[in-house]
């Protein structure tokens, strides 16, 4: 009896067995882990109908594309980007769908983020958006986006990563591996030459090859390069001619072939114009088609598609070839098996306390110490009786609007709440001295209140505190800092110029704290003690802000652009309207390589405020920078090392930079250029020996002619920089044949 027992026990696994062995084997390799992914991409492409395969092209909803249902190929969802996860959308509309479980941890924007000069930071926030987006059900997060900073007058620029290519390539690496750890699809925009708003949607950029190649292509190479990132998305303007999204030169020349990018290029939302180009010139996957984006759209439209039922029959008649499609839908795949199709992708984690923390951090570490005279900062609780705060933005929600990056944040801390939490309520009066009205996306909404009086009352509650804290600059409105258009001049709107000087006429302990993306005209800065710039910090916007006020935090950020003393002294404007904004058909970037410090050095411009500058309330001193040799080869890495102290009676931090000249260039290069930098930590009284290695490499410039990097043997100056105008050592080396 036993016996029997024991022999149908070993017959039932057997059997059972022999069933699993056949279920492993009628596996298809699409859905068999055990192949490589490149396999399963050509197996599962051998599966699908002509019809699933332009399905899988272009979307099925404002943010989703429809996978292959029948072989149970998931759907691919996005969502923007880049400083949270966004809101849910309807299918088909762009009115918020009305969930209660969508609100989001808002992370500083992207200029904070790059003013931080710390990779680790962008890892971290990269990891924290990533982990938000896979908890959100997200495969891929729109952002970041790093097209340079040209203009003050650009609606997008708080988006994106400052004016130095050296500077946004190295964020942004970081940033994207943090993002794609969590099998979310990073998507590195606006790839290219998106560096105004203004005419976004049709004008056509041109550009040197020089240009493009030195100072608008390095940061999107280093993310396809460095930072692997699996998708890419296209910008709404031409180059050449054409629409970026399907630009042969730069899709299929310089992103794929020449950079190796495998992975989905995908259109901005309604960027692509044209079936033949689309699938000749490298998009992948098109999205938001008959839309600018945020408005209009024609609603259900995506069987009507450039790369749908057009895209089809234009197959069907042997006009278009197969192998086009194909080699689409193989991209498309491969970051389905990175994101939707990877089983052990982590599950994520949504507004965690870590994420807070980050957001903070990120906060306090980009908040820019301007001017700071008397000491004015910090302001330790208990220093001064009565805090007047003044100005809309210690209360504006200012998460909100700007356009795509809208976020909706479970927790926002306003400045003036900050304040208040931290000073205490009894000591803090606000009034708030100017109006914007309410966010739009395409038109200005005024406000309903009086100028006169709001300005009146903010002036009596200034003149009876013991110091004032004003909170201004720009916000998310149309024509501000916002998507779509750009600014119509760089001066402060709602009169808040005339408020401030009011203000510092009847109180000289005034501080000013600018809330802003880009920079600001300032004609009050000279009788202006202290001054911040504190960018959109986010859900933690508030406390970092009172934090570093107080002294509690040591501010250690640093411009990540320059700031112009008046528009005109900016490369983009000083060549004139055929620079800037262009006709409305074609616009010459005649500033060519020298945009941003560049510009202000080689024409001699004084900037208000330079590249890199930030101030501490310690010191620091640098000890003399020397290189490890005096000769190098074309390629060898050059080691500098040099000491620096905290010589003040505060722990601090100082992101020093280096910046390097070629003594006798064969072609016009820039006074210097920044080719590494570092944030280092610093307790009061210590010193640290630092090394930093520099890529010889990196001091090439792009030959036009030969269309090749090159790097000449010369003598090359290494400086040493607490800021572009701010040099505090150097040393020189020979770099030889
Ligand atoms: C923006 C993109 C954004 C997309 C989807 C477009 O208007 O330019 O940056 O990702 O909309 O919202």
């Amino acid at each position: 009896m036993f016996m029997n027992l024991k022999l149908i026990v070993l017959f039932a696994m057997t059997i059972a067995n022999s069933f699993r062995i056949c279920a492993q084997e009628v596996l298809p390799a699409y859905l068999d882990e055990s192949f490589p992914t490149e396999e399963r991409i050509e197996n599962a492409l051998s599966l699908m109908t002509l019809e699933e395969k332009i399905a899988i092209c272009h979307a099925q909803s404002k943010f989703s594309a429809p996978g292959c249902p029948r072989l149970g190929i998931p759907e691919l969802w996005m969502s923007d980007g880049p400083h949270g996860v966004r809101v849910e959308f309807k299918w088909d509309s762009w009115e918020h769908a009305g969930w209660t479980n969508d609100s989001c941890t808002a992370f500083p924007a992207l200029t904070c983020l790059a003013a931080t000069f710390n990779t680790e930071l962008s890892y971290r926030y990269g990891n924290a958006l990533g982990e938000g987006a896979r908890f959100r059900k997200k495969d891929m997060i729109l952002g970041p986006g790093v097209n340079i900073y040209r203009t003050p007058l650009s609606g997008r620029n708080f988006e994106y990563m400052g004016e130095d290519p050296y500077l946004s390539s190295t964020m942004v690496v970081p940033y994207i591996k943090g993002v794609q750890k969590n099998g979310v699809s990073a998507c590195v925009k606006h790839f290219a030459l998106n560096n105004q708003e203004k005419w976004r949607n049709d004008i056509n950029v041109v550009v040197s090859d020089r240009a493009l190649n030195e100072i608008y292509l390095p940061a999107f190479k280093a993310a396809v390069q460095e930072g692997n990132v699996w998708s890419v998305m296209g910008s709404y303007n031409k180059f050449k001619g054409t629409y970026c999204s399907h630009n042969d030169t730069l899709i299929n020349q310089i992103l794929k072939n020449e950079w190796g990018f495998d992975g989905v290029m995908v259109t901005d939302w309604g960027s692509a114009h044209d079936t033949d180009e689309a699938a000749r010139n490298g998009l992948d996957l098109e999205m938001g088609t008959w839309t600018n984006g945020l408005t209009w759209g024609i609603s259900s439209a995506y069987n009507d598609y450039y790369l749908a039922q057009p895209f089809l029959d234009k197959i069907r008649k042997g006009e278009l070839s197969e192998a086009l499609l194909d080699e689409k839908v193989r991209r498309i795949l491969r970051l389905y098996y990175r994101t939707g199709m990877n089983r052990n992708r982590p599950y994520g984690r949504f507004k965690a306390p870590e994420h807070y923390e980050v957001a903070r951090t990120v906060a306090e570490e980009g908040i820019v110490l301007m001017k700071n005279e008397n000491h004015f900062f910090p302001i330790p609780a208990g220093r001064y009786g009565k805090i007047a705060v003044i100005g809309e933005n210690a209360v504006k929600r200012l998460s909100e609007g700007g356009g795509s990056s809208e976020l909706k944040p479970h927790i926002e801390i306003s400045p003036l709440q900050g304040i208040v939490n931290k000073y205490g309520a009894e000591n803090v009066v606000y009034s708030m001295g100017y109006a914007s009205g309410a966010p739009s996306y395409n038109e200005i909404l005024p406000s309903p209140y009086d100028a006169d009086s709001l300005l009146n009352a903010a002036v009596s509650v200034a003149k009876s505190a013991d110091v004032v804290l004003y909170f201004g600059g720009l916000n998310k409105n149309n024509s501000e800092d916002c998507e779509g258009d750009d600014r119509k001049s760089m001066n402060l709107s709602f009169g808040q110029d005339k408020l401030i000087e009011e203000l510092l006429k009847v109180n000289k302990n005034t501080g000013i704290i600018l809330i802003s993306g880009n920079a600001v005209a300032m004609p009050w800065v000279d009788k202006v003690q202290g001054l911040m710039q504190g960018w959109y910090l986010g859900s933690m916007a508030g406390e970092a802000l009172a934090n570093v006020i107080s002294g509690g935090v040591n501010p250690s950020g640093k411009l990540p652009f320059s700031f112009p003393k008046k528009l005109e002294d900016n490369s983009a404007h000083y060549f004139g309207e055929k620079s800037y904004p262009g006709d409305g058909i074609n616009q010459y970037y005649l500033d060519d390589i020298l945009v941003g410090y560049r510009w202000h050095e080689k024409k001699n411009i004084l900037p208000l405020f330079a590249f890199g500058h930030g101030l501490s309330y310690t010191t620091f001193k640098y000890g003399k920078p020397v290189a490890d040799k005096k000769d190098y080869h074309v390629g060898d890495k050059i080691n500098v090392s040099f000491t620096i102290s905290n010589t003040g009676d505060m722990d601090g931090a100082e992101a020093v930079q280096i910046y390097v000249e070629q003594k006798n260039p064969s072609v016009l290069r820039p006074v210097k250029e920044l080719k590494a930098f570092k944030k280092i930590f610093l307790k009061r009284g210590e010193t640290q020996t630092i090394n930093m290695a520099l890529d010889s490499n990196k001091f090439a410039f792009y030959d036009e002619v030969n269309k090749k990097w090159v790097l000449e043997p010369d003598k090359y100056v290494i400086y040493l920089a607490s800021a572009s105008d701010d040099i505090r050592g150097k040393t020189t080396i020979e770099i030889i044949k």
